[in-house]
């Protein structure tokens, strides 16, 4: 008998696995959901000893226009030269955020084939990533000192250093994003993982592939999109259909329920160092601006965000206290983004609030690439947003540089170079 559990998990990931196995997993990912709370308010728990946070306030989600920890910073990330990367892989799970070409194999409209994406990419051509350049995917493997994981649907052999199974339009749920056409949701993500450790398996044998997945960095940036073409899928007069099924907190919950179903899923199969994003200013993006004809950021769709980025916190200690050999870490990918929109020129920024290329107000109309139905600025770099939900490669950058070497509470307890080191 089959445990059930959320409804979207309810299902066949256990597949070719024991029961036990099965039943295990299942059972330590509701210990993880239900401890997720229980664990925030103990804040000096035992098992969080080496967690900086340890004792502190833990409402870190103020977002104080004075927090120096924001502002433009020196990199004390040294070049370095040496041959050794600092993980010797990294798989890379998630949507349009990471994803350097997956979808250009699917049949989907959420694709960024056609010029203006890549516009400032190298070689000014558009590769499948949503943006005008360089993504958090490149950036990540540039600190790493790795090459750009290739996507999984491209990937061929080329799978010894990472692979990246991000897809535009997908998240955690199956049905997130359908709306555009196909894309790879995380469970498939997961399984398609599991496809690339026996192709490590062939090549590197068992205890090879235990040691690389071991040192390995599993990176998850996932969850807007069954927020943004989910949840908030309508223009907030009438409910979406999951709107009407799910309360914000029971859709939070659903949706962490699975992602700690996936994750632990991957732990099963090897993975040990997990960093997780937590989610942006989804109530900032122009499209949203758009589609509710509203002026400035929805507080009330940023309020769920930062709702879920708490639970998320929660439950990535949870995790920990449930995987003591297993390391996480939490990454804000909030805090930077609201920061930016309060303070635009502390960056360098000039426009917060419109995509630089699309149509409609705000540009929120995700046309950026069909002929003739968009506008697109001269200089990217001053603006925010790339397109309706896209950050431009400019923002990216910051974005992963402050995951890279950030402090509390911008990664908890540790940002990726920590991570990489933890041994
Ligand atoms: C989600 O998709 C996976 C296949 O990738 C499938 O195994 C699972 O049953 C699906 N979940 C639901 C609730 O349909
Ligand atoms: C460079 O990377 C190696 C391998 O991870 C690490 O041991 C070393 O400390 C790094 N050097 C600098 C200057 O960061």
């Amino acid at each position: 008998m089959k445990p059930k559990g959320p409804a979207e998990r309810s299902g066949e990931s256990g597949k070719g696995r024991s029961m036990g196995m099965h039943h295990r997993h299942f059972h330590l990912c509701i210990v993880a959901i239900s401890v997720c709370t229980a664990i925030a308010d103990a804040a000096s728990a035992g098992d969080f000893a080496r967690d900086r946070i340890g004792g502190k306030d833990d409402n870190h989600f103020d977002h104080g226009e004075g927090d120096m920890n924001l502002l433009p910073q020196q990199s004390s990330d040294q070049q370095n030269n040496s041959k050794s990367p600092y993980y010797p892989a990294v798989f890379i799970f998630g949507d349009s955020l990471s994803d350097v070409g997956n979808n250009n194999k699917l049949i989907t409209l959420a694709k960024a084939t056609r010029s203006p994406y890549g516009r400032d990419f190298p070689g000014g051509k558009p590769t499948g990533r949503f943006s005008n350049g360089l993504i958090g995917s490149d950036f990540l493997a540039e600190h790493i000192g790795l090459p750009t994981p290739p996507p999984y649907l491209s990937a061929g052999d080329n799978i010894l250093h990472g692979v990246c199974f991000a897809s535009g339009s997908a998240g955690i749920l199956n049905s997130s994003g359908s709306i555009a056409g196909q894309n790879l949701p995380l469970a498939k993500q997961v399984t398609y993982f599991a496809n690339v450790k026996r192709a490590l398996q062939a090549r590197l044998g068992e205890q090879g592939t235990k040691d690389l997945l071991r040192k390995s960095l599993f990176y998850f940036n996932v969850g807007s999109n069954d927020y943004v073409i989910n949840y908030f899928l309508t223009n907030g007069q009438v409910p979406s259909l999951l709107q009407e099924q799910y309360t914000p907190s029971q859709f939070q919950d659903l949706l962490l329920s699975n992602l700690i179903f996936r994750i632990e899923e991957l732990l099963a199969m090897g993975a040990r160092k997990v960093a997780v994003v937590g989610l942006s200013v989804l109530g900032c993006l122009p499209f949203q601006r758009l589609i509710r004809r509203a002026d400035t950021c929805i507080e009330s769709i940023n309020d769920i965000v930062r709702a879920y980025n708490v639970a998320l916190l929660n439950c990535i200690r949870a995790l920990q206290a449930a995987h003591p050999d297993a390391v996480f870490t939490y990454l804000d990918g909030y805090r930077l983004a609201d920061f930016i929109i309060r303070q635009p020129s502390a960056y360098g920024f000039e426009n917060v609030d419109s995509g630089c290329c699309g149509s409609g107000r705000f540009n929120g109309l995700q046309t950026c690439s069909v002929p003739g139905t968009y506008k697109v600025c001269k200089d990217a770099s001053k603006y925010l947003f790339w397109d309706s939900v896209h950050p431009t490669t400019e923002v990216d950058k910051l974005v992963i540089a402050k995951f890279w070497t950030g402090s509390y509470p911008d990664a908890i307890p540790y940002n990726l170079r920590e991570l990489a080191l933890v041994s």
